[in-house]
């Protein structure tokens, strides 16, 4: 009896102990990925701007989810506040109290297109591997536009990751850190023209990527406690719906099944600002798979 003790109290502590050390190599192995220092070499951005790029530029910002996690005002927010995952916080990004200092629309550049601060380091979260694959022209509205925020006054915290935040970083279970995926020496595509063609579709199709996959057969739910990520190409729903059902649901939430999408699941808040053009574009794409 004695000896079972033992035997369950030594098996108890090596379980402990190799947790422990797991958290260790976690923690010591994220710092460092985070405190690289890329080696870029991205030629000189010239801006161009005008009251329509400036237009274009506001529209992006809502498209492209910039506002839904850097605030609407984009004066930053605490955008994830959780005991286990840990805080993050984005950045205020107006030139007010609290926000962005000296930041040159070469360090726009490096942000959105390599996911990397001023120092070169890899950014959290923000998904940089889909903007590395934004146009020069779209980057360029974005870019315009975000060095005339209108100042925001807002001091926040600094993001820290937490225990179990480190744990999915190490397992790759979040994407922790997009600067990883991102390939840096890729060169700019000057533009998509904006038509109702497989090929605009498709290059709206990357802000999809993240959740439905790259063959936009969905898969896996994409964090605990989401749903499984539905298949959009021609195989799955999307296949028997007419081009006025799909648009309806990305602007409405509400599949022709009668099914309605939580947007924090499926963000049809930020697909119901696509124009009409994107929309068609991309069910064109989509039925094309
Ligand atoms: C999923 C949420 C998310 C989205 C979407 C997002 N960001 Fe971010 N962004 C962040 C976070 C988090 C940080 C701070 C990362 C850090 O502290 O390491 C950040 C950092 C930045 C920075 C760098 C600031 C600095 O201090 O170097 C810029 C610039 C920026 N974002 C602009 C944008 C723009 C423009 C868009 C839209 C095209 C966008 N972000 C979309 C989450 C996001
Ligand atoms: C943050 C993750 C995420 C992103 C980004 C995302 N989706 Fe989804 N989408 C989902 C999930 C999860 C579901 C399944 C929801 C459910 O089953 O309730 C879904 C469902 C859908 C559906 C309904 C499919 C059906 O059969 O009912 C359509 C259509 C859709 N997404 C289109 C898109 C398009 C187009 C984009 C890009 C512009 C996109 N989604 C971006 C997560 C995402």
């Amino acid at each position: 009896m004695k000896k079972i003790l033992k035997w369950f109290v030594y098996g108890f502590l090596m379980i402990l102990l190799s947790g422990f050390i797991f958290y260790l190599y976690a923690y010591f192995s994220t710092q460092s990925r985070l405190a690289h220092v890329y080696n870029i070499d991205t030629p000189p951005f010239v801006l161009q701007t005008d009251s329509a790029i400036l237009a274009e530029g506001s529209r992006l910002m809502t498209v492209k989810g910039c506002r839904d996690c850097h605030g609407e005002d984009l004066g930053g927010k605490l955008w994830l506040n959780d005991p286990m995952l840990g805080l993050i916080v984005t950045p205020n990004l107006t030139n007010g109290k609290g926000g962005l200092e000296n930041y040159s629309t070469h360090d726009w550049l490096v942000a959105l297109k390599h996911g990397l601060s001023k120092k070169r380091t890899p950014l959290l979260i923000m998904p940089s591997n889909e903007f590395s694959m934004l146009t020069e022209k779209d980057l360029n509205a974005l870019i315009a536009y975000g060095k005339q925020l209108e100042p925001v006054d807002r001091e926040l915290p600094k993001s820290s990751i937490g225990f179990l935040g480190y744990l999915l970083t190490s397992l790759d279970a979040i994407p922790m850190i997009p600067a990883e995926k991102v390939d840096h020496s890729r060169q700019l595509t000057k533009f998509v023209e904006q038509e109702v063609t497989v090929e605009f579709g498709q290059y709206l199709s990357v802000a999809c990527e993240g959740c439905h996959r790259k063959t936009m057969k969905g898969g896996s739910p994409v964090a605990p406690g989401f749903p499984p990520v539905a298949d959009i190409s021609a195989s799955g729903n999307v296949g028997t719906w007419t081009e006025a059902e799909f648009i309806r649901t990305l602007r409405t939430g509400k599949t022709p099944e009668g099914k309605m999408l939580k947007q924090e699941e499926m963000p049809w808040t930020i697909t119901q600002h696509y124009t009409d053009v994107e929309l068609k574009a991309l069910y064109l794409y989509l039925k094309s798979l």
